[in-house]
């Protein structure tokens, strides 16, 4: 594995590897000093063209506690503005050292695109409505860690499939580790290839959800939207909300999940997201150690993970 570009390219035998070796490193995130030497002396960029909290702050977390030395490019402020493309943004990165790129972009296929410019190891941190495999990670440990299990475990993810790469990145993770996924969304918010995707399609949440072990609330992309989808915000929250009483629809021991940024109140309320059956804060948790992982697998060579 040279780069992370999409979550189809993983074997099975990989993503455990990274599910694996992020077990071990979540181990640092809980000692009183949060740091290990394995990529001293190795550059990590981030290289950021869309906003983003998690993502991006995580990753910088994860390069530091593993003693990497990190550059945080923003799109804002910089010359993108003055018209310079991401190719040379690119290769004026690399001409400072970078070891691994992180990036973010709106346009699909970005990650791709630079993976073929630059020498070092490319990480796609979300490419427009494409893929974000950091993202299927993290929701992948996650589940793992409160379920048990991954195989045979039945996944709905609801909400705006069209827009979502989390979305893809998931089906295609979850269905290569042995998950039941079915996208639970209206027909105007799923694309048109879904019946190509490993997965079950459904229009109907309340049907759904009492056959589901966990749910993943997906946050509608108004910014990507140029056109309607649905009647009315409180239309869509009466279809495909998980409020109250959708919740009480689960089995017991069914757990909820988002990505974030969530619309308290659209696609999920307060009370849910606030369950302790939701594992909205543990994903933001989890993301550290997976993004260690897979940093340490992209630039750790030879080196053990942990140390002695
Ligand atoms: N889940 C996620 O990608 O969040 P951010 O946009 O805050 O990075």
């Amino acid at each position: 594995m040279r780069h992370l570009l999409s979550a189809g390219d993983l074997s099975r035998d990989e993503a455990l590897l990274i599910l694996d070796t992020a077990r071990e490193l979540a181990q640092v995130s809980g000692r009183s000093v949060k740091k290990l030497p394995t990529l001293r002396g190795r550059t990590v960029v981030n290289l950021f063209y869309e906003d983003s909290t998690r993502t991006r702050i995580s990753f910088e977390a994860a390069a530091k506690r593993m003693s990497a030395d990190v550059i945080n490019f923003s799109a804002k402020g910089s010359s993108v503005s003055k018209g310079e493309s991401l190719k040379d943004t690119a290769l004026t990165l690399q001409a400072m050292g970078a070891d691994g790129v992180v990036i973010r972009h709106s346009s699909s296929g970005a990650a791709r695109r630079l993976a073929g410019w630059v020498d070092g190891a490319v990480l796609n941190a979300g490419d427009g409505t494409h893929e974000h495999p950091t993202q299927a990670l993290l929701d992948a440990y996650t589940m793992r860690e409160r379920m048990g299990r991954l195989e045979g475990l039945r996944v709905a993810i609801v909400g705006d499939i069209l827009h979502s790469r989390v979305a893809r990145s998931n089906v295609l993770l979850l269905s290569t580790l042995g998950a039941e996924v079915t996208l639970v969304a209206p027909p105007t918010l799923l694309p048109v290839s879904v019946g190509a995707w490993p997965c079950a399609v459904s229009y109907d949440l309340d049907e759904v959800l009492p056959k589901s072990d966990v749910v993943m609330m997906l946050r509608v992309q108004a910014e990507r939207m140029q056109a309607a989808f649905f009647p009315s915000a409180r239309e869509y929250s009466r279809r495909y909300g998980l409020d109250r009483d959708r919740f009480a629809r689960l089995p017991d021991d069914a757990i909820v999940m988002h990505p974030g940024p969530m619309i308290r109140g659209m696609e999920i309320s307060a009370e849910v997201a606030d369950s302790p059956r939701s594992t909205i804060t543990e994903q933001v948790t989890n993301g550290v150690s997976v993004r260690m992982a897979v940093l340490y697998l992209l630039l750790g060579g030879s080196e053990s993970a942990i140390g002695n």
